[in-house]
């Protein structure tokens, strides 16, 4: 195994089983391996079902596997304690508004955030690193601290989850579809902060969408699933300028919006 990679996913399977008396099993995801370097962002694409959300959540240890392995800093993912676990590996969900409570507001899990650390700093010092965060990603603190879940807009909140990953400085970020509920004029702006957290934190992105332009954008290396399975990985330009197999293909030709898009 080469040594600067952060987690590494090895036939990872998840098959799913439904009934009692006739089980009927889905194949969430079969055989899927790869592995995501320090600093990189790594694509999953493919249409819907086809098994980006149940790699991720294995990742994240929402759902155990059926069989393989999932390596992370070069140790089995499950042989973590929860709170070890969540320091190193973080998410961002589809929807913006899911990760937060209604109820207060949001600089609880901004503050919440240090609880994982393993040298909290003080309450003073917490107000000022959190302040100097959304400042880092282009937010005034002003117009977000203290205020509840439903005044801000969906790109502020996915902002928000990636300004609490810039505090936590996890190895790895999980985004899942992060962009494809909040407004396409805000999308941009999710994409580059997640680029940020790649140049400055030097942290490592499992990047999931079905949109290939945005993979496009944002990616190292990409690869492409379809029933389950990973069809086809390499460098983001390679799989797209030079797919191999027909089904990258068609995707690829299926998107002709995408090359103007790409002068983004
Ligand atoms: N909890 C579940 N129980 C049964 N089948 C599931 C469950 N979650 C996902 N699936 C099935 O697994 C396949 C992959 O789903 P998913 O990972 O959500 O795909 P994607 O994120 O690419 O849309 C689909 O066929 C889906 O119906
Ligand atoms: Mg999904």
């Amino acid at each position: 195994m080469k040594g600067d990679a952060v987690v590494r996913v090895k036939n990872l399977t998840k098959l799913y089983t439904s009934g009692y008396i006739r089980t009927t099993e889905v194949v969430g995801a079969k055989n899927v391996s790869f592995d995501i370097k320090k600093g990189e962002i790594f694509c999953l694409v493919g249409e819907s079902g086809s098994g980006k959300t149940t790699v991720g959540n294995m990742i994240l240890r929402l759902i155990k596997p059926t069989s393989g392995k999932i390596l992370l800093d070069g140790k089995d993912a499950f042989s973590y304690d929860k709170k070890a676990y969540w320091r190193k590996v973080q998410a961002v969900f589809q929807d913006p508004y899911s990760s937060f409570n209604f109820f207060y507001n949001v600089d609880k899990p901004l503050n919440d955030a240090f609880d994982l650390l393993e040298n909290s700093p003080s309450k003073e010092e917490r107000k000022k690193i959190i302040r100097s965060t959304l400042e880092t990603i282009g937010m005034n603190p002003d117009e977000i601290l203290g205020r509840y879940p439903h005044q801000l807009s969906g790109g502020q909140m996915q902002r928000l989850l990636i300004a609490r990953s810039l505090i936590i400085r996890p190895s790895l970020l999980v985004a899942d579809e992060p962009t494809s509920m909040i407004d396409a004029s805000t999308r941009v702006a999710v994409l580059n902060e997640l680029l940020r957290l790649k140049k400055v934190a030097k942290m490592s992105v499992l990047f999931i969408t079905h949109d290939l332009a945005q993979a496009y954008y944002i990616g190292d290396r990409i690869a492409i699933m379809k029933k389950g399975e990973i069809i086809e990985q390499g460098p983001v330009r390679k799989v797209i300028f030079s797919p191999k197999h027909p089904y990258t293909k068609n995707l690829v030709a299926s998107v002709p919006p995408l090359h103007e898009r790409w002068e983004l």
